[in-house]
């Protein structure tokens, strides 16, 4: 690191300083000379010297003497000028310092002590705004507490952090890092314990400041949706808990003897309970398929057969609803890699969805295809209903856990709003593409598309090696 220079000016001796040695001989040399006059005259008056001699020795140190005091008059007259005080000289930020701040992966300002950008690398200008070398770090940073914390630490060494949030243009919350430095005194680094007193008194002021940012914003999210999940997931369970504690209060009190009301009150906590071991199961199954997200099931299964399947195991809620179930698939098989139980669970989810959302439009069209794809054949699925479809503004939000459009509407169809949210993690576990299109008024349509297993390609590796 650079180290300052020590004659800077200002603080280099004036020609006044320089002077006063050369004045102080003149002086001494006027005493001897006075001396030597004086001598001279006490040896005229023993007529051992000539008169002329000893006045003429004395008329040189009375001149002398003069000059002296003139030019000692003149001094205090012109007093030499006061010393410029010391100006806070910056040497420039070294390459590797400032290629190291550049390096940082997150956004970094290098600042003097006094709030000066010196160094600001590109992540800055990506993430907090455009930074210019040279302005003050309140140009670029308003947040008065992350100023604060940025003078605090330039004035008693010690790094600091700061948590702020951010509301326009989008909401965010950001934690600023200051660390004081002492990028040019090496008794700053090296220095020991930091609080006590005389510690604290021999370590210099910072002569640097590094403010970092870290986006705290994703996880503030997850933190947050952590929370809606516990808060939506006790909620769900406790609305049919009240309700069965109530039937089970009033069975025991005043429908005590009442047999229609009996047999009534028991059909819904039937129906109570069961909703509450399916949220249950729900909730164990999304964990179950997030906590294998990342093993892609490898078993071959034929879509074909799995989506003929759910059409037949939907066919009686179907009837009841007055709805058409209407399958098309390819007669070949269309073998994917898979784990055939979720796939059951994934179609079953979007066709029942169909089936209850989209009962107004009496048909439900499920397409099986397979079309060519960038790495190899894929095979397309698709549920279409005909009812009132979704509105735009739900579509981003569909595969939230608990998010429902019409939250009574799903309730009465005993829905947890769980289904999609199953859907979505199903759908990514296989490494293949999930997607909604709805037109108000014409209903909706679920798109799955997944690779396509392809056994002649693999029996002709296998029958190469
Ligand atoms: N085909 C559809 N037409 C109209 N709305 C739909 C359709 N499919 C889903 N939705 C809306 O999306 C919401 C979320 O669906 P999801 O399958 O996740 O939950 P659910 O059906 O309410 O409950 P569950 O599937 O657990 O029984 C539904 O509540 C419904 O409002
Ligand atoms: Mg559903």
């Amino acid at each position: 690191m650079t180290t300052p220079t020590e004659d800077e000016p200002g603080t280099r001796p004036g020609t006044a300083g320089r002077a006063a040695p050369a004045k102080a001989w003149f002086a001494r040399a006027m005493v001897w000379l006075w001396l030597a006059g004086l001598l001279t005259l006490a040896g005229a008056a023993a007529d051992r010297a000539h008169p002329l001699v000893a006045m003429g020795v004395l008329l040189c140190a009375v001149l002398g003497t003069l000059c002296v005091r003139r030019d000692d008059r003149q001094v205090v007259q012109a007093p030499a000028p006061e010393p410029e005080p010391p100006q806070a000289s910056r040497p420039p930020v070294e390459a590797p310092v400032a290629a190291l701040v550049a390096a940082l992966p997150e956004p970094a300002l290098l600042l003097s002590p006094d709030g000066e950008i010196l160094v600001a690398n590109e992540r800055v200008g990506l993430a907090i705004g455009a930074a210019r070398v040279g302005d003050p770090l309140s140009f670029l940073v308003r947040v008065p507490e992350v100023l604060a914390a940025v003078r605090a630490a330039a004035q008693d060494g010690f790094p600091r952090r700061v948590e702020f949030a951010e509301r326009v243009p989008l909401d965010r919350w950001l934690e600023a890092h200051v660390v004081p430095l002492h990028l040019y005194s090496a008794k700053g680094r090296d220095s020991g314990v930091r609080g006590a007193a005389d510690a604290a008194a021999r370590i210099p002021a910072p002569d640097a400041v590094l403010l970092t940012f870290r986006d705290l914003t994703q996880q503030r999210r997850v933190e947050q949706m952590r929370a809606d999940f516990v808060a939506n997931a006790s909620h769900e369970l406790r609305t049919p808990l009240a309700s069965l504690s109530g039937f089970i209060e009033t069975l025991l009190g005043p429908a005590r003897n009442d047999a229609p009301a009996r047999e009534r009150f028991l059909t819904i906590m039937g129906a109570q309970a069961r909703r509450m071991s399916r949220l249950i199961d729900d909730l164990l199954s999304l964990s179950r398929i997030e906590l294998n997200a990342h093993v892609r099931p490898d078993t071959p299964v034929d879509l074909g057969g799995i989506l003929s399947h759910v059409c037949d195991t939907l066919t009686p809620l179907a009837n009841d609803r007055g709805v058409v179930i209407e399958l098309t698939r390819e007669t070949r098989p269309l073998v994917i890699r898979g784990d055939r139980d979720e796939l059951i669970r994934l179609f079953e989810n979007l066709v029942e969805n169909a089936l209850k959302y989209g009962v107004t439009g009496k048909r439900v069209a499920v397409d099986l295809a397979c079309e060519a794809g960038p790495a190899g054949p894929v095979a397309v699925i698709s549920i279409r209903d005909f009812g009132p479809g979704i509105a735009p503004e739900h579509l981003p939000r569909l595969t939230e856990r608990f998010y429902r459009v019409d939250v009574a509407a799903s309730r009465d169809h005993g829905g947890t709003g769980l289904g999609l949210a199953i859907v979505k993690h199903i759908v990514a576990r296989h490494r293949g593409r999930l997607g909604v299109e709805s037109t108000p008024g014409e209903g909706a349509k679920f798109t799955v598309r997944l690779d396509v297993f392809d056994e002649a390609a693999k029996n002709q590796i296998s029958a190469k090696a």
